[in-house]
């Protein structure tokens, strides 16, 4: 499995999303995919599957090789409450470390630098290997970088063709962060499109292959889910072509600005 480097840290370039994976498939995916090559698992308080992701890592006998995310929810980014919900991850993964911890969503209640300063500490104390971010827009990456007492090494952002997230990755690269691409086939929107389809003949490759490649091939490391194991190896199938130039700029052309699937209307109202 390639990698990207950020900041001295290592993120295998395509990891397995695990939102809506529950119970024994969840388990099940998770341990196959790694048995398949994956060495990044990506989950979260809030997805509720924390446990199965867990106990796929241990079944592939293999912890040592695989990255495992997870992220805080935006009603417990308070100092006190942080600690508290990294610990009852770590309690729930029964893993030995969280690889890399990410603020799920900013809360604009807590002031950003409690937050950094708590997941250093924890960081410090060897709770967690890597911390970074998700879903932060170009000032708050920012301010995040400026007020943070340690690197902070991605910025996880809802990306794929559809999308021009083109000011967000600059500011990514500005501060020499990764950039994570979650929904990166569109939630499964771009398995029907006609460009990747059609692109995809030439290679032998899927719509949802090229549209995975034509991220990675941007350096954005990628965290496609499935809930079927023949699409595991599928959605890691990505290093044995490459788009042209021609082909990456057609892909672009689909952009529209603002076009995202997940909702953000609701996140600045946290309690
Ligand atoms: N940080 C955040 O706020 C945030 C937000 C959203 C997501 N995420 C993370 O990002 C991960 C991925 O995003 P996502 O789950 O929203 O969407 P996604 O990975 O873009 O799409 C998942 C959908 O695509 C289908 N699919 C997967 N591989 C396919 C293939 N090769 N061909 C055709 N269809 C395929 C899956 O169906 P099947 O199951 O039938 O294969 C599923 O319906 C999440 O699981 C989660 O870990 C993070």
């Amino acid at each position: 499995m390639k990698s990207i480097q950020a900041k001295g840290f290592s993120i295998p370039t395509v990891g397995l999303g695990t939102w809506e994976l529950r119970g024994r498939d969840c388990a099940r995916l998770t341990e196959q995919a790694i048995r398949l090559g994956y060495r990044h698992i990506d989950t979260a308080q809030m997805y509720g599957n924390e446990r199965e992701v867990g106990e796929g890592v241990r079944a592939s006998g293999q912890r040592s090789e695989v990255m495992v995310t997870t992220k805080v929810q935006p009603t417990s980014l308070a100092p006190h409450e942080l600690e508290r919900s990294v610990k009852e991850s770590l309690a729930h993964l029964r893993l030995d470390v969280i690889d890399l911890l990410l603020i799920h969503w900013p809360n604009p209640r807590v002031p950003l630098a409690e937050t950094l300063g708590a997941m250093a500490k924890l960081k410090h104390e060897g709770f967690v290997r890597q911390i970074g971010v998700s879903n932060f827009t170009v000032a708050l990456l920012d301010d995040a970088n400026r007020v943070s007492p340690e690197a902070l090494v991605c910025n996880q952002i809802e990306c794929h063709p559809y999308l021009d997230q083109s000011k967000v990755i600059a500011a990514c690269r500005k501060h020499g962060m990764a950039v994570v691409a979650y929904s990166p086939i569109a939630r499964g929107n771009a398995k029907g499109d006609e460009l990747l389809g059609h692109i995809g003949k030439a290679y032998g490759k899927s719509a949802a292959q090229v549209c995975l490649r034509f991220l990675v091939q941007q350096n954005i490391v990628v965290i496609p889910r499935t809930s079927k194991v023949e699409r595991l190896e599928e959605n890691i199938a990505l290093f044995d072509f490459e788009l042209s130039e021609l082909e990456m700029q057609a892909v672009r052309k689909l952009a529209r600005r603002g076009d995202r699937i997940v909702d953000w209307s609701w996140s600045p109202n946290w309690d």
